[in-house]
Parts: C-alpha cells; sequence; structure tokens
C-alpha cells in the first residue's frame, strides 16, 4: 500500500497533487511519500516484534538525507556499503552504533572512517578484508565488532544482476568454509566476532530460498558456537520484493517473512537485524515525467517524454517493469492502446516499456512511474548531459525540494580545463 491514489481525478501524494509539485519544480522529478516511508520501515519492525532486532536500512535503494534523517527519527539503523554513504547516514543524525557497515571492497580509508566514526560491526567478505581490518583497527587501538558473510549456495530466483547467494556470486566467503575463517577471525586480535550475516538477493518474490538459507545459517550457528564462538547476532540482509507490476503481482509481505524469521532463527537467542531497502523505499515514490511528444512509427507509436534512462535505469539495465499512469485520472472505460514509453537519450535502450497499453496522452500531459522510490534518483546519470533531477518529499499536505535541480553551469563547471587548452 502507498499514498499516491487519485483524488477527483488527479493523482495526489499524500494530501498534495501531483501536478502542483510539477508546477514548483518542473519536470522530470522524484517524489517521495513520508507516510509509505515510514509504514514499510513499520511493517519491518512489527514483524519482527518479539525478537531482539534491528531493521537497518539499506541506504543504497534512496540515500536522500531527508529520507534518512525521516527512517533514522522513527528508530531504523543503516546498512552502508561506502565511505560516502556511512558520511552520509551520520550527517543525516544516525549514530554509529546502529549503522552496519557491508560490501565486497571496503577500503582502508573507509574502514578507518567508520572506526573512528563508531559503527555497529562490520560484515567481512573475505580473508583478506579481515586482515586489512584487524590491522587497521589495531593501528587505531580499537577492536572492530564483526560478522563474517557467509555465501549460502542458494537461488534466490531473482533477476542475474542482482542474485547473490550462489558459489558463483563474489560475495561473502563459501558457507563450507566458514569454520575455518571463523577460528582465524577468533585468532585476530583486532577483531570481535559478533556473529553471522547473509544476504542472498534483491527483488525476492518467494520466501522459500531465505528459509532455506536461514536454516543453513541456523545449523551453523550451532557448529560455531560449539568451536565456541560467541554468536549473538544475525544480520539477514535485505532483498524482500515489492510488487512492480501491480495487476500481476503477489509478494510475500514482511509479516510473512518475520514469521519465516521466526520459524527458522527463533530458537537461537540471537539478536536480528534485516536490512530492506526496495520494500522500504520503493513504492513510497514516483518519477513524473512530461510527455514532449506523441510519434507516430511504422506499425508502432511512441510516447517521448522527458525522463530518460539516466534519471531511472531499471528498465534499460534490468528490464524492469514500473507501472505508468497518467496524473490525470483516465476516464472509467477509456479505450487503452499499445504503445512504447521511450525517453529522449540516444540509444534505443532508453525505452521504458514496449507496447504498454495506455490511456489516449498528448504532449504536455503528465505521467508518473511507480515503485521508483528505490534505486531511482541513487542510479541516475548526467548522461547525454542531463542535470540530475530534483527530489521532493511529502508530508500530508506539505511538500519540500530535498534535492533541487542543479542549473546547467553548476553542471558543466564542474570540468576544467587544462592550462595547455
Ligand atoms: N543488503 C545487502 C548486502 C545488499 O547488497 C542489498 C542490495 C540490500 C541489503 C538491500 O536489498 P533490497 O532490500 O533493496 O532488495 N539496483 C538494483 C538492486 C541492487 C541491490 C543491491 N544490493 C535494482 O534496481 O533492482
Amino acid at each position: 500500500m502507498d499514498h499516491f491514489l487519485y483524488r477527483d481525478g488527479a493523482l495526489f501524494a499524500e494530501d498534495v497533487a501531483v501536478a502542483d509539485i510539477a508546477a514548483a519544480v518542473g519536470t522530470p522529478f522524484y517524489v517521495y511519500s513520508t507516510a509509505t516511508l515510514l509504514r514499510h520501515f513499520r511493517l519491518f519492525d512489527e514483524a519482527l516484534e518479539g525478537m531482539d532486532h534491528l531493521v537497518c536500512y539499506a541506504m543504497k535503494a534512496n540515500s536522500n538525507q531527508a529520507v534518512l534523517r525521516t527512517l533514522a527519527q522513527a528508530g531504523a539503523g543503516m546498512d552502508v556499503v561506502s565511505g560516502g554513504e556511512y558520511r552520509r547516514a551520520r550527517a543525516a543524525g544516525v549514530p554509529g552504533e546502529r549503522i552496519v557497515f557491508s560490501g565486497v571492497g571496503k577500503t582502508r580509508e573507509e574502514i578507518r572512517t567508520a572506526l573512528e566514526g563508531g559503527i555497529r560491526q562490520f560484515n567481512v567478505e573475505s580473508e583478506p578484508e579481515m586482515a586489512v581490518l584487524d590491522a587497521t583497527a589495531r593501528a587505531l587501538g580499537k577492536v572492530a565488532p564483526v560478522t563474517i558473510r557467509v555465501n549460502p549456495d542458494v537461488d534466490a530466483k531473482t533477476h542475474a544482476k542482482i542474485a547473490t547467494g550462489k558459489s558463483e556470486n563474489k560475495f561473502g566467503i563459501p558457507i563450507a568454509r566458514a569454520r575455518e575463517v571463523y577460528r582465524m577471525a577468533a585468532a585476530m586480535p583486532g577483531l570481535e566476532v559478533v556473529g553471522i550475516d547473509v544476504h542472498i538477493g534483491s527483488q525476492l518474490t518467494d520466501l522459500e530460498p531465505y528459509a532455506v538459507a536461514y536454516r543453513k545459517v541456523a545449523e551453523l550457528t550451532g557448529v560455531l558456537r560449539a568451536d565456541g564462538h560467541e554468536i549473538r547476532r544475525l544480520d539477514l540482509g535485505g532483498g524482500l520484493g515489492i510488487p512492480y507490476e501491480r495487476s500481476n503481482a503477489d509478494p510475500p509481505l514482511p509479516s510473512d517473512y518475520g514469521a519465516m524469521v521466526k520459524r527458522t532463527l527463533g530458537h537461537l537467542d540471537c539478536e536480528i537485524e534485516i536490512e530492506p531497502g526496495r520494500l522500504i523505499a520503493g513504492n513510497a515514490g514516483l518519477m513524473v515525467s512530461e510527455v514532449i511528444y506523441v510519434k507516430s512509427g511504422e506499425g508502432r507509436d511512441f510516447l517521448i517524454l522527458d525522463g530518460a534512462m539516466n534519471d531511472l535505469i531499471r528498465p534499460a539495465m534490468y528490464d524492469a517493469w514500473h507501472d505508468i499512469i497518467p496524473v490525470a485520472e483516465p476516464a472509467a472505460g477509456v479505450e487503452r492502446a499499445p504503445i512504447d514509453v521511450v525517453g529522449p537519450v540516444c540509444e534505443s535502450g532508453d525505452t521504458f516499456a514496449r507496447q504498454r497499453m495506455m490511456p489516449p496522452l498528448a504532449a504536455g500531459d503528465l505521467v508518473a512511474f511507480r515503485s521508483a522510490g528505490a534505486y531511482g534518483a541513487v542510479m541516475a546519470s548526467e548522461y547525454n548531459s542531463r542535470p540530475l533531477i530534483p527530489e521532493v518529499l511529502v508530508h500530508g499536505d506539505q511538500f519540500a525540494v530535498i534535492r533541487r535541480r542543479p542549473s546547467f553551469d553548476e553542471m558543466i563547471n564542474r570540468d576544467t580545463i587544462p592550462e595547455w587548452l
């Protein structure tokens, strides 16, 4: 459920008409709903009620300061994957003890930043990283709390580019080597082993792969405890999918996920961390765009928008589906026809949807891409010298620009011309 609904024929974000935002900030833009962000965070928080837990929002999904502040004030921790994300989380007011640091390639510099600034734990992904973490912590006179990310070799049944839990993926250490790697970690004075980490992929629409992975983690917990390690925390990653295509999807709810976590891991008396990103931010955001032209081709028509693949890359990158709806509600029973929805960027990949059934639209009309709050703005680029589009946050009947559109000069003047030119 989200808070983007039609009222009297006009699309609203909570209590603000989307067309009013468009008039104020221009198109294209992203708009997020505070109530939806909070609702999704709370669904996870409630799903784990009864277990000691922390929901660490995977901020890679949407790392705008205002989004982070909204979630942090509700009690969320953060999952960060870079020094930049760590700094963003801290700048938004998240204390170090609520930040977990994931990622396969943490640099010395990033590790130092987090150790100095305070960190809940590092999710270690390899032996070389473990050695660097140990040395860096010792050099600073600190002890780094760590979990080790295990790769359970489970097929998450999702898009290949976002599956992470198979042995051919670059993530984690093979679960079969876990005992040996935990033994090495325990011998490193700069590390304090606190638990186990696992994350098998993103946009999962079936709980079974999770259950398989979590049962393996439960078994490993027993083995490692018997080896003398104190396993008191389990970081279960993120990845729960959302219904991108509303007419045709019914992914599991956070409550179903929570019940499965309790079933598979509840007996271990561990503190549980989860790292959802998409499910919190995805359906809390729209990308709003204006129709520039409607072009008739040979046997196929094109809806040419002012938004493009540089603004929302998911369709080009993952063949992802986003529902596209007109901002002015079409009359009931209006006839829909297939049309290709495209952006103005100079490549055929700049196609949001092929032969999508759409009501009649004309130049100047507004459309909204649903489910664009996660992996939308954060993956945007300036390709074709298109400045990054603004982000807007709605809260009840208020809205605020939370990242403004840069001017063309700002974009161009980041380049510098060497003296010899
Ligand atoms: N934890 C770790 C260690 C991750 O790598 C990820 C996502 C998450 C948590 C959050 O997963 P989520 O709950 O958002 O599914 N750009 C792609 C998604 C990439 C996901 C990468 N890792 C997309 O637009 O579909």
